[in-house]
């Protein structure tokens, strides 16, 4: 992707829930490309966040796409609930699929767009024979479960591999990168090849949230580093 073609994904998982409506105007006026929406089971990993009544209660607010990213355990238990509540992006954890292929084909079957999130140490290889099938590959640059955490680097070197993998097999995924993302590594983070930015705290937690997704979302790779 050139140019500030990149997308911007304030997670609302760091929003205030005692006024999530204002949270969520505020994502609808800026310039986020997505909503991102993460689902925590308890199981999966060590947090609860909210389920299918905040995403159906939020979803008539904003016609931005739904990017929800399902952490627990068993995500082909639900996957036309989330359907039914609003998602367009449903991104099932590498770590949580026995049967990967299936559950991708049943997301597509729904009609949403298909992702994979891999935990920071799955290796981006054991995708090889999927990749061509997905719509979309989150790699984790936190331990998922909580925001706020700090930025694992080696992640770059995982979206490099990916990037890789993708131009070689002709795959069609957007890169998406999720934990511990802001102003201070966003450059190099593109740079590398991500195409979909996550912030959650670097924005709900900024003075001016709004002016915080515009400088994540003009972040200009296409000069050279000299
Ligand atoms: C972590 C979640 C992230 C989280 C990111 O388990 O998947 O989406 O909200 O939050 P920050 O940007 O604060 O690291
Ligand atoms: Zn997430």
């Amino acid at each position: 992707m050139s140019n500030n073609q990149h997308l911007v994904a304030p997670s609302i998982l760091a929003a205030n829930f005692a006024n999530l409506q204002a949270d969520v105007a505020m994502v609808h006026e800026s310039e986020a490309d997505w909503f991102h929406i993460d689902i925590m089971d308890g199981q999966f990993v060590p947090n609860i966040s909210f389920g299918f009544p905040i995403i159906k209660a939020i979803r008539p607010l904003s016609n931005k796409v739904f990017d929800v990213h399902l952490m627990i355990a068993t995500p082909d238990d639900y996957l036309e609930d989330f359907q039914k509540a609003g998602a367009d992006v449903l991104t099932v954890h590498y770590e949580a699929c026995n049967h990967l292929h299936r559950t991708i084909q049943r997301i597509k079957q729904l009609g949403m767009k298909a992702g994979v999130a891999l935990n920071p140490h799955t290796p981006v290889a054991l995708l090889e024979d999927i990749i061509a099938d997905l719509d979309l590959v989150c790699l984790m640059s936190v331990n998922p479960g909580f925001g706020g955490q700090k930025f694992i680097p080696h992640t770059i070197n995982k979206v490099r591999q990916l990037k890789a993998l993708i131009l070689r097999t002709n795959s069609k995924a957007l890169i998406e990168i999720d934990g511990g993302v802001s102003m201070n590594n966003a450059e190099e983070i593109l740079r590398a090849g991500v195409d979909v930015l996550v912030a959650g705290s670097s924005v709900f937690k900024s003075e001016n949230p709004m002016e915080t997704v515009r400088q994540l979302k003009a972040v200009d790779v296409s000069v050279s580093v000299v």
